[in-house]
């Protein structure tokens, strides 16, 4: 029988890596309806350089070579870099497994200019996937504005009706409020994962050691990653398990169906002093019911997930890669 020709979905993962980039990065290599067409750094998590490196040591640890890595900003468009991932992702920014050295050097062309080259020689809409701080995005979406029709979708890890940073701001969009607003504002589908679903996206440590039992390099490396990166979650945080936000953000691609949604309005506050940074969600259509006023529901705003049919999926992506 012919084998039908999977269909597959052009994505560029704009990251900071970071544990959880670097697992959500290994998801997409495992979906066989996914290309990564380029994976692009912003600091946030730790420095350019450094988030840079961490991302050529993923791919070359899982033997891709062939996907560009490209760099892009190295502070956010206005305000002044705050690095988030010194605690949670330690010195690297990806303390724990040994990793390989890196296989390969990154893009001599930027983020910014890899976008470019992407969007126009692609017949396909692409998919951005951004699950650092939104500055690289935000640039493209400024500067080139005729390029919005090569774009589908963009899914984001970040947000959220709760914070992580500050009471009222998760990290990614704290660290660059205003690209989050131009993102949420660019009029193209946005999918959101915010610390409501990602918190609840965790891995026991129990399952955590099913996960290393599968043996195969990359479940073990990434058993490594989870050893290192849950104990915040654990000390700081008091968590159950280990969360993994990023990967959320491939899951809600590849698998949708282990998601509870709701379309609605989604704005980021620039101004405030204690609220810099926070996603104003409104589920409730307030400016509709007491004014009348239609608002964008501009983005999907994903508020649930299967969890343990979300731990299986990511297991068997795992499982899948040598
Ligand atoms: O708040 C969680 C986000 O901040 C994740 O993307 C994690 O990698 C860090 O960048
Ligand atoms: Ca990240």
């Amino acid at each position: 029988i012919m084998m039908q020709e999977i269909k597959k979905r052009g994505i560029i993962i704009d990251c900071d890596p970071g544990h959880d980039d670097a697992m959500a990065i290994l998801w997409a290599l495992a979906s066989p309806n996914l290309e990564i067409k380029a994976v692009t750094t912003v600091a946030g998590n730790q420095t350019l350089e450094k988030v840079s490196n961490n991302a050529i040591r993923v791919l070359t640890k899982a033997k891709r070579y062939d996907i560009p890595v490209a760099l892009g900003a190295k502070e956010p468009l206005i305000r002044k870099l705050v690095i988030g991932g010194e605690l949670v992702h330690g010195d690297s920014g990806l303390e724990g497994p040994v990793l390989p050295q890196n296989g390969f050097s990154v893009s001599d062309v930027s983020a910014l200019k890899l976008f470019e080259k992407i969007l126009e020689e692609s017949e396909e809409k692409i998919t951005f996937v951004g699950i650092g701080p939104l500055t690289n995005i935000a640039q493209l979406l400024i500067t080139r504005p005729d390029l919005k029709n090569k774009i589908e979708e963009i899914y984001i890890m970040g947000g959220g009706t709760i914070g992580n940073w500050t009471p009222a701001a998760e990290y990614n969009i704290f660290a660059d409020p205003e690209a989050a607003k131009v993102v949420f504002n660019s009029k193209l589908p946005i999918i959101m994962a915010g610390l409501d679903v990602t918190q609840k996206a965790y891995i026991t440590r129990e399952e955590n050691e099913i996960l290393r039992g599968q043996g195969n390099e990359i479940s073990v490396f990434v058993a490594e990653l989870i050893d290192y990166f849950s104990r915040y979650h654990y000390e700081v945080e008091g968590f159950p398990g280990c969360t993994l936000h990023d990967p959320c953000a491939i899951a809600a691609l590849v698998h949708p169906e282990l998601f509870e949604s709701v379309q609605c309005n989604v704005d980021v506050e620039v101004t405030g002093e204690l609220t810099r940074g926070m996603t104003v969600v409104d589920t409730i259509d307030y400016q509709k019911k007491l004014f009348g006023l239609e608002v964008a529901h501009n983005t999907k705003f994903l508020k649930n997930v299967h969890r343990e049919e979300f731990v299986k999926e990511f297991f068997k992506a795992m499982k899948s890669l040598d």
